[in-house]
Order: structure tokens, then sequence, then C-alpha cells
């Protein structure tokens, strides 16, 4: 028997959410559907979500930061819940500076969990008054990562269901000059 795909219930207007804004903080280079599970996921304990994109002229990003914005912004065009910036500097600086208390970070495996709970509690000595929410994504997602989704889709693999369209248009107007094609199998 397969395993039915999870997906976020739908809303429950008589179950209280739980705060009024949180930010979902990250590089999103770009947005995958993992993340876009977040948000939703998110949009069901909170009122507003504040997707807080990172400058990281450092990291050598694919897409600038205004273009990850501007696609998030389309992505969720349809939510006004949802709103976008990007931000520098601490995270906990930019929270406080949104008067948000919660920072949700995705964790899709025990592998993430040794870097996040060390994000967390370096961002809680810095300003105790920030906590962060660790959200699960659909068991479908928690193998995806921006970083995979760039190198699958350079090498001719599909990505379809990873990334939304507009991603998977941009990507290819980005990296499909130097898309290499996969090797044909062979028949028989
Ligand atoms: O998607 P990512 O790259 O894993 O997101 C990491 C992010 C943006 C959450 C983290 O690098 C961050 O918060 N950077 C801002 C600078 C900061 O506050 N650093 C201290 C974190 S302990």
């Amino acid at each position: 028997m397969t395993a039915k795909p999870q997906r976020p219930a739908p809303p429950r207007p008589d179950l209280a959410p739980v705060a009024k804004q949180a930010i979902y903080a990250g590089s999103f280079d770009p947005i995958t559907n993992g993340h876009v599970d977040i948000v939703k996921r998110g949009l069901r304990i909170f009122d507003r979500i504040l997707v807080a994109v990172l400058e990281n002229p450092k990291k050598d990003p694919l897409f600038t930061t205004k273009e990850r914005v501007a696609m998030i912004r389309e992505i969720f065009s349809g939510r006004p819940e949802v709103e976008v910036q990007s931000f520098h500097g601490l995270l906990v600086d930019f929270a406080e500076k949104n008067r948000t208390r919660v920072v949700i970070r995705g964790l899709r495996a025990i592998s993430d969990f040794e870097y996040e709970f060390q994000m967390a509690l370096m961002n809680r000595k810095q300003n105790p008054e920030v906590e962060t929410f660790f959200m699960m994504p659909s068991l479908r997602y928690s193998f995806l990562s921006s970083a995979l989704t760039k190198e699958v889709f350079a090498l001719g693999g599909n990505v379809s269901d990873l990334v939304p369209r507009l991603v998977e248009r941009n990507l290819r107007a980005r990296l499909g000059g130097q898309r290499r094609g996969r090797i044909p199998k062979k028949a028989g």
C-alpha cells in the first residue's frame, strides 16, 4: 500500500492561532516547495508570516536578493498574510525591529538538528525574547534543499515537483544555457 502524500490539513477557524506574527528566515536561493509547505503550515498557526530573505553576498547566490524576494512575493501574491522582505545583519535584530518574537525554521532531518540547535541557542543568547519555532515539512520534501535543486537542475535533472513553476522557469533562464543533458538510457 502506498502512503498518501501528507498535505497540510485545511484551515480550522475553530482552533485559535497561537501568535500573531512569525518570521520565516532563510537564504531561499531559490525557494523550494519545501519552503512553500512550511509557510502554508505556519499560516495554520500564525496570523501573518514575514518571510525574511538573507542578503548574503558572501554565499555567492544564484539569484540576487531582489530576484529571490520577487519570486517569493509572486508565489504568495494571493496570500496577503504573507509579507516578504530582505534583511542583513543579525536575524534577532530584524525580529526586534519588526516586533516579532517567533522565528520559524524548517527541520528536515536529524542532520539539520545540530546546526539549527546551535543557531537557535545563539539567537536566544543575543536576544532572549526571540524564540525559534521548528516545523517539519511534508515527508515528500524532507530530502529537498535549494542547493540540491540547483545541482540537479544544472545536470539536466527534473525538478518540476520540487519547486514552484516560476522558480523552474527562472532556473531555466539562469542555468539553461549551461545545463547538461542527461545521458540517454540504453534501450534493452
Ligand atoms: O536558509 P539558510 O541559509 O539556512 O538560512 C540561514 C539564516 C538566514 C537563518 C542565518 O544564516 C541567519 O540568521 N543569518 C543572519 C545573521 C545572523 O543572525 N547570524 C547568527 C545566527 S546564529
